[in-house]
């Protein structure tokens, strides 16, 4: 239950547009002044230019988003008891979100949305995470897998104008395991490798079939995308032949890569994509944040077309875009994708839930949590932990939307409720990355949906997350 509570608090301006009076803070409603659908097609600058402007501004950026990370997390390294799949990364603990002044959870879950948002107190780490160059955009990898394309296939996919931003504590394990529904006995196939073109035969002769090998081939095939090209507008030092779907799902599952959604105009309204997981596509109905494609073809189709190129076909068709062809390279390339298996998750049964001998008791108290006070199965029911539909939570309750660093922060509005199978291994978490730990998301949902949840009853939900 909300009661009243006053709190004074100290804010800092943002970007000059919040105005502090009395303790009570006022978000002015910025609308996104630019109104362009289309991107320019002909550019008047030389590459040279484009690179030097790009390189001399880069650390503007970066710093920019460095300091917007301090003040919104804790960003220390605190790894948990709890290993990743393949145990080559521990599981960060701890909330990480951090809170304005000196407020506490508890206080935050006291208040209604509207006093929340009358003081500005929704937790800045709620909000729309933006993009570290949000006014380019596009795709930006982590330096590990930057480092093993350059070693393994002399590709370079380093941008000059901006580069990763976050730890890589909060990164998933690289390389991550690859588990095949077809082969469920052999367990992680991938022996530890980063796959790429050099070396996926060789692992999977004898395991794939023709057609998923040829899927495969494709997916580790690089295409042109809007930064990774030829033309002088590209963000990469050398002519590119481009970019390969396991780029960012490496291993068939995810490094963190991300981008903008290609779905929202104008630049400045668009939302960061942190890259999901491929793992358990088989049991997944629709794609995509927003896009709600019905079919793995469908989104394979339609990814190098629409999100490689920020959904404008229009310098997609300059630049050399890959239109795959449906009837054999997308099923094909789908085929693939849908033999890549959720990790195995030994406490759970055949329907998804905690075999009792197996659990710990704390675990079979965070089930029952998860099934009955927090409501979360409600949208991630059993066994696959998503309801298959695209969910509003609804965040406009708490916060007035504004610009920060080139992004103007609006609602998310309806989001696939992503699949929790496995989720220990995919941080950061929600659709752009915002939530950087699992004790991130359950303080995120005791908020959102005003769950008054105690704190044994967070540890115990945060605990049977884990067995997912
Ligand atoms: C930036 C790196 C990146 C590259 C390269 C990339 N993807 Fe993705 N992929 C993403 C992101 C980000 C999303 C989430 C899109 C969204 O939320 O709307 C995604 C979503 C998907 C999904 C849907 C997941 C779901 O169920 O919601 C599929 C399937 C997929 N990608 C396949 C591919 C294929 C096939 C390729 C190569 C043609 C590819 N991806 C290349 C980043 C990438
Ligand atoms: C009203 C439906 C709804 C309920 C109830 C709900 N979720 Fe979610 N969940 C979503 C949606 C929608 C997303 C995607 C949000 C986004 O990406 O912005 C999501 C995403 C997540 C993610 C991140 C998934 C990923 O791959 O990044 C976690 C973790 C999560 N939910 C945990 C929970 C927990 C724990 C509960 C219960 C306390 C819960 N959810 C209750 C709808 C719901």
């Amino acid at each position: 239950m909300r009661k009243k509570i006053l709190i004074a608090v100290v804010c800092l301006a943002v970007g000059g547009v919040v105005t502090v009076s009395g303790g009570l803070v006022l978000a002015e409603n910025m609308a996104p002044k630019d109104t362009k659908t289309y991107m320019p097609v002909v550019i008047e600058k030389s590459f040279e230019q484009i690179m030097e402007k790009g390189a001399a501004e880069k650390s503007k950026y970066d710093s920019r988003q460095q300091e917007l990370l301090k003040n919104r997390y804790d960003l220390s390294d605190n790894p948990s008891d709890t290993m990743m799949s393949a145990e080559r990364k521990a599981v960060q603990a701890g909330v990480r979100v951090k809170l304005h002044g000196n407020t506490s959870w508890n206080d935050l879950s006291e208040m209604t949305p509207a006093e929340i948002k009358e003081q500005n107190l929704f937790p800045m780490g709620f909000r729309p995470l933006p993009h570290p160059k949000h006014s380019a955009g596009g795709m930006v990898f982590p330096q590990d897998q930057i480092d093993n394309m350059d070693k393994l296939e002399s590709r370079d996919l380093e941008r000059f104008d901006t580069e990763f931003d976050l730890p890589s504590n909060f990164t998933p394990e690289f390389p991550p395991p690859i588990y095949l529904t077809t082969r469920p006995d052999l367990g992680d196939v991938s022996q530890g490798k980063v796959l790429s073109f050099k070396n996926y035969y060789e692992l999977f002769k004898g395991i794939l079939t023709p057609v998923q090998m040829e899927g495969m081939r494709l997916l580790l095939t690089p295409f042109p995308q809007q930064q990774f090209n030829q033309t002088e507008d590209r963000n990469v030092r050398e002519p590119s032949l481009g970019v390969t779907c396991l780029d960012c799902h490496v291993n068939g599952h995810t490094n963190a890569a991300f981008h903008l959604n290609p779905d929202t105009r104008p630049q400045a309204a668009r939302m960061r994509l942190d890259t999901p997981s491929l793992r358990g596509m088989h049991n997944q109905q629709i794609h995509g944040s927003k896009r709600s494609l019905r079919s793995i073809e469908d989104f394979t189709e339609f990814e190098q077309r629409t999100a490689y190129f920020d959904g404008d076909h229009v310098t997609a068709a300059k630049k050399g875009v890959n239109l795959p062809d449906r009837a054999s390279q997308v099923a094909m390339m789908a085929q693939m994708q849908n033999i890549l298996d959720f990790p195995p998750a030994p406490k759970l049964d055949a329907a998804g839930r905690l075999i009792n001998e197996k659990a710990t008791e704390q675990e079979l108290r965070g089930e029952v949590v998860f099934f009955g006070k927090g409501r979360c199965a409600e949208c991630h029911p059993a066994p696959s932990y998503t309801n298959n539909e695209m969910q509003d939570l609804q965040l406009e309750k708490f916060y007035d939307p504004e610009e920060i660093s080139d992004q103007y922060n609006i609602p998310d509005g309806p989001i696939k409720a992503f699949t929790l199978r496995g989720i220990k291994d995919s941080p950061p978490y929600h659709h752009d990355g915002r939530l950087l730990t699992l004790a991130d998301t359950v303080e995120f949902y005791n908020l959102v949906l005003d769950l008054d949840l105690t704190q044994p009853e967070k540890e115990d939900l945060l605990a049977f997350l884990l067995c997912l």
